[in-house]
């Protein structure tokens, strides 16, 4: 999200978050004071699907002039259907439908005021970014899932993996004003591709909700009595389409390394950009997120949930 404000020249602040990742108020007023240059915007999240009431930040902004932008990239947000509650406040909204559903790409930029979007333009993909598209949508349709068997080898591996030496990262912070080699200025201005559309508008949002919120039930049920760790958000409020499950561990060395070992898919935001706030690097290596995707079947959930249940039984007094 710095790379746009960076190809555009922008000074970038990364404002303090709590611990349930709200905005804190306090916090942006100390930061705010410290700014030089007058701020144009700010970027307010909605983490893992969680929608969160920006009313008073939405105020904030208003009396300090500043665009309130809502990143609704983790919020079920598309053309169609917005999840309650979200992309109510910020003048611009932003969203990543592709998240949701078993396609290539899909970001959409929404304003409230449409006149805001008239100088907007993109450019349409083409015909062989079309094809690529259409190849990979219907690749994910084949199941490459875990079978049965692989339940019972969880001990095993988990025990090879646990007698040989943790190779720890190495903590390395770049600085750079421009920006990042992911970043395409190209890509930036082309439509999400036609079949990405199709399959955004054509999937059943309701059996998308529903698969989603019994698998982050699944996976607080499955935490609830293992040591090591806590769900962060343990209550899914109604009608929430969570993105998915973020659980905080006590050790991520050894736990997350051998999780990762073990083959479990585990995103982490270890590397973000480098921030201040407390929170924030906490959170880069001891918050897990975990898949809580519709299309997981029960054999998946079932893998999943009992390798992190046995890898964080597991004592890191041993660790080498
Ligand atoms: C909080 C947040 N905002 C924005 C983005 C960017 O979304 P996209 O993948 O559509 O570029 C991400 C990406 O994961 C994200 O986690």
């Amino acid at each position: 999200m710095l790379d746009p404000a960076l190809a555009l020249n922008a000074e970038v602040h990364l404002y303090p978050l709590q611990a349930d990742l709200s905005p804190d108020l306090v916090a942006l007023d100390l930061l705010l004071a410290r700014i030089q240059k007058p701020v144009k915007a700010l970027l307010a999240t909605h983490y893992f699907g969680i929608v969160r009431d920006f009313c008073g930040l939405r105020q904030w902004c208003v009396d300090r002039h500043i665009v309130l932008i809502e990143d609704c990239s983790h919020v079920l947000f598309t053309e169609n259907f917005r999840a309650p509650g979200s992309g109510i406040h910020g003048q611009f909204v932003v969203s990543s439908p592709y998240k949701f559903f078993a396609c290539d790409d899909g970001g959409l930029l929404y304003a409230p005021d449409a006149c805001l979007l008239e100088n907007v333009a993109t450019r349409s993909a083409t015909f062989f970014e079309e094809l690529r598209g259409i190849k990979h949508v219907l690749e994910r349709g084949r199941s490459t899932g875990r079978l049965a068997g692989d339940l019972a080898s969880i001990d095993l591996r988990l025990a090879d993996i646990s007698a040989g030496a943790v190779a720890l990262g190495n903590h390395e912070v770049i600085e750079r004003s421009a920006p990042s080699s992911l970043f395409s200025e190209l890509a930036a201005a082309r439509a999400s591709l036609r079949c990405s559309q199709f399959v955004a508008e054509h999937s059943s949002l309701d059996d998308n909700i529903r698969c989603r919120r019994e698998n982050y039930q699944r996976w607080v049920q499955a935490v609830a009595t293992v040591p090591n760790c806590h769900a962060l958000f343990p209550i899914l409020p109604t009608d929430c389409a969570p993105y998915m499950f973020p659980l905080y561990i006590d050790h991520p060395d050894p736990h997350f390394y051998w999780l990762k070992h073990l083959g479990v898919p585990i995103w982490r935001w270890d590397e973000m950009a480098d921030s201040a706030c407390r929170i924030s690097q906490d959170y880069r290596q001891h918050l897990l997120h975990l898949p809580c995707h519709q299309s997981l079947t029960g054999i998946e959930m079932d893998w999943m949930t009992a390798a992190v249940d046995k890898t964080l039984h597991r004592s890191v007094a041993g660790a080498r």
